[in-house]
């Protein structure tokens, strides 16, 4: 069944629809359908959503039933709508729009290439120190066969230690040690989501998670974040689609949303969890980016302590606040869980390296002198890329992130595909919006890390910015090698 987007929901995602720019030029019905399709191609209407029925959406907006039957129709004539009699009207998109949501990547990057398609930090001076300790502990393991599918028991402890200082009592038998965030959650779909099933995600969203749910074939359907002002998500629709479509499992990523930054309030964690339990959905919380809070930000405490009915799986890794080369992440789920996930991961990769969850053992020890400087490091990068956006690219929209590595931009137009080929022509790479989504929308969005020093920042945008205003000279079409996004 469709999830049903009612007339008061959409009147508040079309919000100011009637003031648009060209609006004046446009009756209404032509700028309501606008509307429409601006809300389709930045994916915050999903596609496959039933729209409210005429009247209700007339009711709804204070407009007459002919300019909504208008709008529909210019709708289904451009192929945002499909309309069957009786059964209503659902968003799609014209055909040839669809792209496959698979994780791309090339073996190297050029070495001269700025290369912003990654969202992670160089290694912090601590690590060589780590490893150096990490060797001198590594006779300790050296007796025995050295495969632990569910992790090193200490490393399992001081993550465990984590949680519990978060405000989630946890216990090491709670936690399975694997290689990186997308390690785990691979295991998790592979365990929980039969081929096929329904799942929910975030639109934008990691776009290798989408691969991993591709993977799974999974029947995949999206919440639309919001670009700008509040907390990213639009409770009544997220709850809502919980509600109706009855996921087998949605992935949210609640800390600092990769790509978006947004940060889930409290409140919704709450009610998020109790609609998954009331749904039989599970519930797969990404916490990648929780030790990465900038501007004193304050972190609600993890989705997983309004858990009751052991719904919620929460999945996390050493790559961001640490080093993504360590390959260090986990899963936090009920004893039982973790145990049918080592006795899966036994067939896929048998258990992790010792010694690099030793290394990891040390960072984390050190985790009080190394994440402070991460985040006085994000800051300074994340507010050098802001002020020259603002210098060179002022036409662009960006709500600042209080957290996480990464911005959204919001372009001067559909161009971001364009302009990550044209970027990359004057060497860099770039992550373009439909990358973050599922069917090609998002072409007015740019996934924009600051993870590189300030110079090659600075240096980046201001190519990015030539490479922009050449764009409408010079629109080319060309295919170009796949590069990976981290
Ligand atoms: C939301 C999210 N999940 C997972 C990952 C993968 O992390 P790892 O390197 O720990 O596998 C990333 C990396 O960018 C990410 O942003």
């Amino acid at each position: 069944m469709a999830v049903i987007v009612r007339g008061s929901q959409l009147a508040r995602l079309l919000g100011q629809w009637h003031a648009l720019p060209g609006r004046r030029r446009n009756p209404d019905y032509a700028a309501l359908a606008g509307a429409v399709r601006g809300l389709l191609a930045d994916g915050r209407l999903p596609l496959g959503v039933r729209l409210p029925a005429e009247r209700e959406l007339a009711e709804a907006l204070r407009v007459s039933r002919t300019t909504v039957t208008a709008a529909y129709r210019s709708l289904r004539e451009t192929g945002h709508l499909t309309s069957r009699r009786g059964a209503g009207s659902w968003t799609t998109l014209p055909t040839g729009h669809q792209v496959a949501s698979s994780g791309l990547w090339t073996a190297e990057t050029a070495p001269d290439m700025i290369d912003l398609g990654y969202a992670a930090l160089a290694a912090p001076p601590e690590l060589v120190p780590a490893a150096r300790a990490a060797a001198e502990d590594l006779p300790r393991f050296l007796q025995h066969a050295g495969y632990y599918p569910t992790g090193l028991a200490e490393l399992r402890a001081a993550v465990a230690h984590g949680y519990t200082r978060r405000g989630l009592p946890t216990s090491a038998e709670q936690i399975m040690v694997t290689s990186g965030t997308q390690h785990a959650l691979d295991l998790v779909l592979r365990l929980l989501l039969p081929a096929g099933a329904p799942v929910l995600v975030e639109s934008p969203t990691y776009p290798n998670a989408l691969a991993a749910l591709a993977a799974r074939r999974a029947r995949i359907a999206t919440h639309g974040l919001a670009t700008t002002a509040g907390d990213g998500w639009d409770a009544d629709l997220l709850l809502g689609a919980i509600r109706q479509d009855r996921p087998r499992l949605a992935y949210l990523i609640p800390e600092f949303q990769n790509p978006t930054g947004h940060l889930m309030s409290v409140e919704l964690r709450e009610r998020v969890v109790a609609a998954a339990h009331a749904s039989g959905t599970d519930l797969v919380v990404d916490e990648s980016f929780v030790d990465l809070p900038l501007d004193g930000t304050p972190v609600p405490p993890p989705t997983a302590v309004f858990d009751r009915h052991s719904r919620v799986i929460s999945i996390g890794g050493m790559s961001k606040p640490y080093w993504g080369g360590l390959r260090i992440g986990w899963v936090r789920a009920s004893a039982p869980l973790v145990q049918r996930l080592a006795a899966l991961r036994v067939g896929v990769d048998m258990a992790g390296p010792v010694l690099d969850q030793l290394v990891g053992v040390h960072l984390l020890a050190a985790a009080d002198t190394i994440v402070p400087a991460r985040l006085a490091q994000l800051t300074a990068q994340r507010d050098a890329l802001l002020a020259e956006l603002a210098n060179v690219l002022p036409e662009w929209r960006v709500t600042v992130p209080h957290g996480g590595v990464t911005l959204w931009a919001e372009l001067d137009g559909p161009i971001s595909s364009a302009l990550a080929r044209a970027a990359e022509e004057s060497g860099v790479r770039l992550a373009p919006g439909p990358r973050f989504g599922i069917d090609g929308t998002l072409e007015r969005f740019l996934r924009l890390p600051f993870t590189l020093p300030v110079p090659v920042l600075t240096d980046a945008v201001r190519r990015i910015a030539a490479v922009r205003y050449d764009l409408d000279r010079t629109s080319r079409r060309q295919w170009r090698e796949p590069a990976m996004i981290a």
